[in-house]
């Protein structure tokens, strides 16, 4: 472990420029300028998920000029399990494409280039009998991002259901999502895609960048884009996207908490008022729910610990990523009496952080410091705080709130692997020569599954299955047939 001068000026720099006072008002609710929130394969105006949020089916009429393909290239999907009914409207409809198709949304919010959020939503029908999924397997772009490469469902978690989020920045008036078949084999889908403006201050320029030898400033990080890998709300429960203002998943860090090392370590909560300063972290950057809540060691008997609160993120390799961590001292009696040490991945990423200095002495303020690590060589992630040479005694001796990780977009603008937009487009174009034959097998395999459908129907059993099926195949083809000579989208 490597000891560095703390970095604190060039972590806080806007919040030593903008010297604050002035609390931002609880009201001032965040309006995105861009909102699409589209549910595909349905043409209801209106589908009001789990979260309160209303989606518009990509068939109705408010939503169809999104959907720039001609509706016979694609599949409309309608899964009427009864079983599904319980869970989010979102997953019982989809749409599914055979061919690249996008969808293109319109971006007032880009001047300067600005980030967005995208979301996109998988769910393979729960177990649905009457599509085969194991013919899914395409990849997505989004303008110059390639976000997904040869993606599939096969290891999907239990419930079923994959959110992939992205936070990408956009330089131009439109937003398009391509959707492209890894082969004329196989087919791409989605349930519902999220298109929202970020706030401007949820992407920083600057960061520490963090491994063993260097502790250094660097910055550029607004060129570039992200995709969520984790986001955990520390020492209190899940965070749904109903309670937060950017609709995002917080879940609890039990699952990531290193077992051993922490036995020192409490879990707190907060039921006052968090204080957002101006200058400081937002609401939008850090919902309540996720400041009110945190773990803290804590010395007893005039003995600071000796022990580190560590949790360790895996699948962390081949990128570049974002650590984002929150604090909020929800925790002291009185301000400048919490100093701790953060560390990412065994180095000492931060000494002796003052969060009374970061936040103009105010308790219950929230601050984030950003991080960026190379996933190189190890193949987790280790975050941990702990007490430092300033700790007092008798007093919380380190304190973290949340943590985000995000994956960094690559030279090549990829978050999975070393290709480009370009080359995905080039291959499935060089993939068209001859390939009528697995189409119109394809094409089989789905007015097979529908035959299966109908009879388990008439045979008075589950009613599983998609209700609408093309019933223009030939014109499918001739879309083919057009298409392969053009090679366009
Ligand atoms: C899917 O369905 C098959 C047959 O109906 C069943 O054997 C299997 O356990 C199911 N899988 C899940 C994850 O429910
Ligand atoms: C939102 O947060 C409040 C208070 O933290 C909690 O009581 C409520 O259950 C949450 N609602 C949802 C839908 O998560
Ligand atoms: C994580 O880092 C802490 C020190 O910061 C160390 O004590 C712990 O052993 C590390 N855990 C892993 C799994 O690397
Ligand atoms: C703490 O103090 C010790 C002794 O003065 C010093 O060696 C060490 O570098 C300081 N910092 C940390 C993080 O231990």
């Amino acid at each position: 472990m490597k000891s560095f001068t703390a970095p604190a000026i060039a972590l806080s720099s806007s919040f030593f420029l903008l010297f604050f006072t002035t609390l931002v008002s609880s009201s001032s609710f965040f309006h995105p300028i861009d909102h699409y929130l589209i549910s595909c394969g349905s043409h209801e105006p209106s589908i009001i998920d789990l979260d309160h949020r209303r989606f518009t089916g990509d068939s109705s009429t408010s939503a169809s000029r999104f959907f720039t393909t001609p509706s016979t290239r694609t599949i409309p999907l309608t899964n009427s399990d009864p079983a599904s009914s319980n869970s989010s409207p979102l997953y019982r409809t989809a749409r599914a494409f055979s061919s690249p198709c996008k969808y293109s949304f319109p971006i007032q919010d880009h001047r300067g280039g600005t980030h967005h959020l995208v979301r996109l939503h998988f769910s393979p029908f729960f177990n649905s009998t009457s599509f085969d999924f194991s013919a899914v397997q395409f990849h997505v772009l989004a303008n110059g991002f390639l976000l997904l490469r040869d993606f599939s469902i096969q290891n999907s978690p239990k419930d079923g259901i994959v959110i992939k989020e992205y936070i990408i920045r956009v330089d131009s008036d439109k937003l398009d999502i391509t959707f492209v078949p890894k082969k004329r084999s196989n087919f791409a889908f989605v349930n519902a895609i999220e298109v929202i403006s970020a706030p401007h201050d949820l992407v920083a320029d600057v960061a520490q960048f963090v491994n063993s030898e260097k502790n250094e400033r660097i910055n550029g990080l607004l060129n570039k884009g992200f995709e969520t890998v984790y986001r955990v709300n520390v020492g209190g429960p899940k965070v749904t996207p109903f309670n937060d203002s950017l609709w995002r998943a917080w879940v609890p860090d039990g699952e990531f908490l290193e077992k051993s090392g922490h036995e020192g370590s409490l879990e707190i909560h907060f039921s006052g008022r968090i204080q957002y300063q101006m200058g400081g972290a937002t609401r939008e950057v850090g919902p309540d729910n996720v400041y009110n809540s945190a773990r803290v060691i804590k010395s007893s008997n005039n003995v600071i610990p000796k022990s580190n609160i560590a949790w360790v993120f895996p699948g962390i390799e081949g990128y570049k990523y974002l650590v984002r961590m929150h604090f909020c001292d929800i925790a002291s009696i009185g301000p400048y009496m919490l100093y701790f040490n953060v560390y990412v991945n065994g180095n000492l990423a931060y000494e002796d952080l003052d969060l009374s200095a970061m936040t103009n002495m105010l308790l219950a303020s929230p601050f984030y410091a950003d991080f960026v690590v190379e996933g190189l060589n190890s193949e987790s992630l280790n975050v941990s705080v702990g007490p430092s040479n300033m700790s007092l005694t008798n007093a919380v001796d380190a304190i973290l709130n949340g943590v985000e990780v995000f994956k960094i977009s690559n030279s090549l603008g990829s978050f999975d692997g070393e290709l480009c937009v370009e080359s995905v487009m080039k291959s499935w174009r060089r993939g068209n020569a001859g390939v009528i034959v697995p189409l119109l097998a394809a094409v089989f395999l789905l007015l097979t599954a529908s035959v299966v459908v109908q009879r388990r129907r008439s045979g008075g059993r589950d009613t599983v299955g998609w209700l609408r099926l093309p019933v223009d195949v030939s014109e499918i083809n001739l879309k083919y047939g057009s298409q392969q000579s053009s090679g366009k989208l």
